[in-house]
């Protein structure tokens, strides 16, 4: 289908929001960050035809786990291929069919570890990078890159969403020494400077960005109960803001790096969406309760 995330928009004065910012920045920066994130967003307008605004591929799912890839894609709500890899040694040589139409993707999703699927999506990460797209990777498409990391350093273009649990293994993997836990935002920087200034954006009570030189912290509003599916729909957003924010470059984002904006925005979007389905459903909330606020989650946020 195509799409118009431009439904998706904010009133910045409505309701509370708490940032913070790593050391010197202030919350004034916090604003201009969002105001970047707005920056980069498409206008709406009659004119554009489907697919325009973004296709975003998302690789995950297998046949234990559909409903994770449904979330990160529904939540790029303008999914154009939505793909759920199958095991066929042939998947690579069928993803190079469409992948040159893709602008980003999401890799990882409910994708498990089956070997003939990660070798697939080994080939899927290689082929995108030579295309240039940004590439998302999440929950087990992060244990694969913990097993065989050089598959994505340097590779500035990607940003990984990792857990806590997912951090650490990553973090041993590369760092070689465990998570100082006194120091998360040292940790998050070292990680992304030990695999070449990648973005990274350590998902939890806050989430924490960085592009090995920056730490963002998102502490957006959200609510105490975090549910399954939640990462999805991280992912899956950040597949289209990632694209946006490339496509609209440094200049939109008055010289940020593009990654930590498009980060940002998604980390914002995914706890303004809990926190308004937590409102309605409270400890009942599910993912999906969280899909139905993202419109409007999206309007508050960013469209003024
Ligand atoms: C990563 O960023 C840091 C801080 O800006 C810089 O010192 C370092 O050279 C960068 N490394 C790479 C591989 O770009």
């Amino acid at each position: 289908c195509g799409f118009s995330c431009s439904v998706l928009a904010l009133c910045l004065d409505v309701f509370k929001r708490s940032f913070s910012l790593h050391r010197t920045h202030s919350l004034k920066d916090m604003e201009n960050i969002f105001q970047l994130v707005r920056n980069v967003i498409p206008p709406l307008t009659g004119k554009r035809h489907k697919g325009q605004d973004g296709r975003i591929g998302i690789v995950g799912g297998c046949q234990e786990y559909t409903g994770a890839p449904y979330f990160a894609a529904i939540t790029a709500l303008k999914v154009v291929r939505n793909t759920k890899m199958n095991d066929s040694p042939n998947a690579v040589h069928e993803v190079e069919k469409w992948l040159p139409r893709l602008h980003s993707v999401v890799i990882g999703p409910g994708l498990g570890r089956d070997e003939v699927l990660l070798e697939n999506t080994k080939g899927i990460i290689e082929k995108s990078k030579v295309k240039g797209i940004p590439i998302i990777i999440d929950a087990d498409g992060l244990w694969l890159i913990s097993q065989q990391p050089s598959l994505i350093q340097g590779y500035q273009r990607a940003i990984l969403t990792p857990n806590y649990m997912e951090f650490s293994r990553l973090y041993e993997a590369m760092v070689s020494y465990p998570v100082d836990s006194s120091d998360h935002h040292g940790c998050v920087l070292r990680l992304s400077q030990a695999m070449g200034n990648l973005t990274i954006v350590q998902k939890g009570e806050r989430d924490l960005i960085s592009d090995g030189e920056k730490v963002l912290v998102c502490s957006h509003e959200g609510s105490s109960r975090r549910c399954g599916g939640q990462g999805d729909l991280l992912s899956g957003s950040l597949g289209v803001l990632a694209h946006w924010a490339f496509l609209a470059g440094a200049e939109k984002t008055n010289g940020q790096n593009p990654f930590l904006v498009a980060a940002f925005g998604a980390c914002s979007l995914t706890r303004q969406s809990n926190h308004q389905a937590f409102q309605k459903f409270g400890r009942s909330m599910t993912a999906s309760d969280m899909v139905s606020e993202v419109g409007t989650a999206f309007s508050k946020l960013f469209e003024t």
